[in-house]
C-alpha cells in the first residue's frame, strides 16, 4: 500500500503536533502555513493580518510550562514557568528543529478549499485547493487535519452598544491592542472580563488617567501564582484532585473553591462577584487586576447602556467621560475553505471534538477547536496521536448514529456541568478529556499496575501534576524519556526560581514516602470505582 498523504492546515502548535504525530506514524504530511512563519498565535506582529491571530506585547502564558509542552519534548528546565509569548516561540523553533518539522511545511501557501474528491465514499479522498504567489494549485489527499485555531475572527457586537456610531473617541478589539502607550493619560473603557480583558484593562491603567473594566457577569478571578508560590495548574490538575472532586457533590466544589478566592479579596466588595458559581463558566486568570483595583486605578463597573459623543453611560445611570474603549469581547470560528455544510454544521458538532460524525470516511479531523480547562498544546497533540490511527486504519470510529449518541452525552453533561453558552461548547475538563482520547489509542497510563512495579512514579503520577509526559509511558509513540520527565518535573519547576542560591538541609523523607503510598492505595481504589 502506498504511503497516506495527508494535509495539515496551519503550522501553529496544533499544527507541529499533526506533523510530527504524522511523521511518527508513518504518513506523509504537508503543512499549509499562509504566513512565512510557524507559531500562530504565539508570533507576536506589531500589525498581523486580518484573518490571523493578534496578541499584545506583554501576552504570557496562563499555563504553565510543565503542563503545557510537548508530551516528549519538556521545556529546557531554565525556562520560567510562564512563559513570555517570545520564550513561547523560542520552545517552538526548539521543537520543530528537534523533529525536523519545518521541511514539511509550505509557507505564504494558503488553503482555499476543502473538498470531498467524487470518489469520496470509497476513497476518504479530499481535492485540496491551495493559493501561494497569486497562484492555485490542487492536491489531493488521503487524509486532512484542520488547525487553524480559534483566534483569528474578532466577535465584535457593535449591535448591542447604541450610539457607537455617534461615539467621537476612538474604539478598537483587544486583536488589535498591542501595547499601552496609546492610552497614556486617557479615560479608556474595557468591555469584556475574560483573561484578554482583565490584562489590558491592568496594563493600561499604568499608564492611563482612569480605566474602567466594564463587566455584564462579573467574574472568579484565579492567579498564575498558587499556594506556596506553586503554578495554579500544576498545583491544582492532578489525578488527586480530580479523584476527589469526582467523589464531591458540585456545591461543595464551588463553595470550597469560591471561600478560598474570596480569601484572596473579597469579590462582592471589589465589585466582581459573579452572577454564576465557579464550576459553571471559565474564570479569569489575573494575579495583578486586584491591586489595579485596590489602588483605583481600575474601577469595575456594570455593563454599558449607551455611548454618546464623548463619553459613556452604563446601566447602573452612572456616566463617564471617555476617550477610548477596548472590546475584549473575544472571538468567533469560522472555516472559509470549507463550502460544504455537511462536513461541519452551524453547532460545530464533533465526535470527541474532533471527528465530523457524517462523513462516509473519517478522513478529516479539527485538530485544537476545543477549550480545555487546562493547555492546548498536550491536548492538540494527543488529539493528533488519535487521528493519525484512525488516518492509517488502525483504528476504527463508532458508527454514525454510535458517534452521535457519544455526542449528545457529552452535550448533555456540559448543559449539566457548565452553563449553555457558545463560549463552552467546547468546553472540557482538562484530565478527564486526556484520559478519554488515550484510552482510544492505549497510552492511558495503568496506575494500579504501576502501583505494583514503580511506586515512587505511580504517587508522583497521582498526587503531582499531571504532565503530558503521562502520556507516553505506553503505547504507540512511547518515550523512553518520559518516566524521568515526570519524576523531575518539580525541578524544573524550581530551577528558574533559584536563581540565589540558598543552604538547604536536605529533610528524610523517607516515613512521609511510606505515609503517601498507603493514601494512594486507598485513594487510587476510590478512583477506580469513581471512574469505572
Ligand atoms: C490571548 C490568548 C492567550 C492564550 N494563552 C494560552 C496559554 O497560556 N496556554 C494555552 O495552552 N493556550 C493559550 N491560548 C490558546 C491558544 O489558542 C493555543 O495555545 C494555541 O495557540 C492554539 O494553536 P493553534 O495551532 O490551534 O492555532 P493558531 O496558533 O491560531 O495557529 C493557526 C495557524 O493556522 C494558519 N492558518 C489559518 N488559516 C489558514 C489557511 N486557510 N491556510 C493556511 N494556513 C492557515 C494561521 O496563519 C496560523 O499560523 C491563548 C489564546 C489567546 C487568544
Ligand atoms: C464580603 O463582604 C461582605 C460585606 O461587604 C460580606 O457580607 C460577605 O460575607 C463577604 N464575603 C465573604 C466570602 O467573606
Ligand atoms: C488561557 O487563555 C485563553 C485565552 O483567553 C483561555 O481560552 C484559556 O481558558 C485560559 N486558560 C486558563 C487555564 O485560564
Amino acid at each position: 500500500m502506498s504511503v497516506k498523504k495527508v494535509a495539515v492546515i496551519g503550522a501553529g502548535v496544533s499544527g507541529l503536533g499533526a506533523i510530527k504525530s504524522c511523521l511518527e506514524e508513518g504518513l506523509e504530511p504537508i503543512c499549509f502555513e499562509k504566513s512565512n512563519d510557524i507559531g500562530g498565535l504565539w508570533r507576536y506582529e506589531e500589525t498581523p493580518q486580518s484573518g490571523s491571530p493578534g496578541i499584545y506585547k506583554s501576552l504570557t502564558c496562563n499555563t504553565s510550562k510543565e503542563m503545557t509542552a510537548f508530551s516528549d519534548y519538556p521545556m529546557p528546565d531554565h525556562y520560567p514557568n510562564y512563559l513570555h509569548h517570545s520564550k513561547m516561540m523560542e520552545y517552538l523553533r526548539l521543537y520543530a528543529s528537534h523533529f525536523e518539522l519545518t521541511e514539511h511545511i509550505q509557507f505564504q501557501t494558503k488553503v482555499c478549499s476543502v473538498r470531498k474528491r467524487p470518489d469520496f465514499s470509497s476513497s476518504g479522498q479530499w481535492d485540496v485547493v491551495v493559493e501561494a504567489d497569486g497562484k492555485q494549485k490542487t492536491y489531493i489527499f488521503d487524509g486532512v487535519m484542520i488547525c487553524i485555531g480559534q483566534y483569528s475572527e474578532k466577535y465584535l457586537p457593535l449591535q448591542d452598544f447604541p450610539g457607537i456610531n455617534k461615539f467621537r473617541g476612538k474604539y478598537l478589539h483587544s486583536w488589535d491592542y498591542k501595547h499601552p502607550y496609546d492610552f497614556v493619560g486617557k479615560r479608556v473603557v474595557v468591555i469584556g472580563i475574560g483573561n484578554s480583558g482583565a490584562d489590558v484593562a491592568g496594563e493600561i491603567s499604568r499608564v492611563a488617567e482612569q480605566v474602567f473594566l466594564s463587566t455584564r457577569q462579573g467574574a472568579w478571578i484565579w492567579t498564575r501564582v498558587w499556594d506556596n508560590g506553586n503554578p495554579m495548574d500544576a498545583a491544582l490538575f492532578t489525578r488527586y484532585n480530580r479523584a476527589v472532586q469526582k467523589f464531591s457533590p458540585t456545591f461543595l466544589i464551588n463553595r470550597w473553591t469560591e471561600n478560598k478566592l474570596n480569601r484572596r479579596f473579597n469579590h462582592s466588595n471589589y465589585g466582581l462577584q459573579a452572577k454564576h458559581r465557579f464550576l459553571i463558566l471559565p474564570s479569569t486568570l489575573s494575579d495583578d487586576l486586584p491591586s489595579h483595583i485596590i489602588t483605583g486605578r481600575v474601577l469595575i463597573k456594570p455593563n454599558v447602556k449607551e455611548f454618546i459623543e464623548t463619553s459613556v453611560i452604563f446601566e447602573d445611570g452612572t456616566k463617564e467621560n471617555i476617550d477610548a474603549v477596548v472590546f475584549a469581547t473575544g472571538y468567533t470560528l469560522s472555516f472559509p475553505f470549507l463550502e460544504d455544510e455537511a462536513i461541519l454544521d452551524s453547532q460545530h458538532t464533533l465526535f470527541k471534538s474532533v471527528f465530523p460524525p457524517q462523513l462516509e470516511k473519517p478522513t478529516l479531523a479539527f485538530i485544537g477547536l476545543l477549550q480545555p480547562v487546562g493547555a492546548i498544546i498536550p491536548t492538540s497533540e494527543l488529539q493528533s496521536r488519535w487521528v493519525v490511527q484512525v488516518f492509517a486504519g488502525l483504528k476504527k470510529l463508532p458508527s454514525e448514529s454510535g458517534m452521535m449518541a457519544d455526542i449528545n452525552r457529552r452535550k448533555w453533561k456540559i448543559a449539566k456541568q457548565f452553563v449553555k453558552s457558545p463560549r463552552v461548547s467546547h468546553r472540557v475538563q482538562y484530565i478527564d478529556y486526556m484520559d478519554e482520547i488515550a484510552s482510544e489509542i492505549g497510552v492511558k497510563p495503568n496506575l494500579f499496575s504501576l502501583l505494583l512495579w514503580d511506586p515512587k512514579l505511580a504517587i508522583e503520577m497521582f498526587f503531582g501534576p499531571c504532565s503530558p509526559y503521562q502520556f507516553r509511558l505506553q503505547g504507540p509513540g512511547i518515550w523512553t524519556g518520559a518516566r524521568t520527565a515526570i519524576l523531575t518535573q518539580r525541578d524544573r519547576i524550581l530551577k528558574p526560581l533559584r536563581t540565589r542560591v540558598l543552604k538547604q538541609s536536605e529533610a528524610s523523607s523517607c516515613s512521609l514516602f511510606w505515609i503517601k503510598s498507603i493514601c494512594v492505595v486507598i485513594c487510587l481504589f476510590i478512583f477506580m470505582l469513581v471512574t469505572i
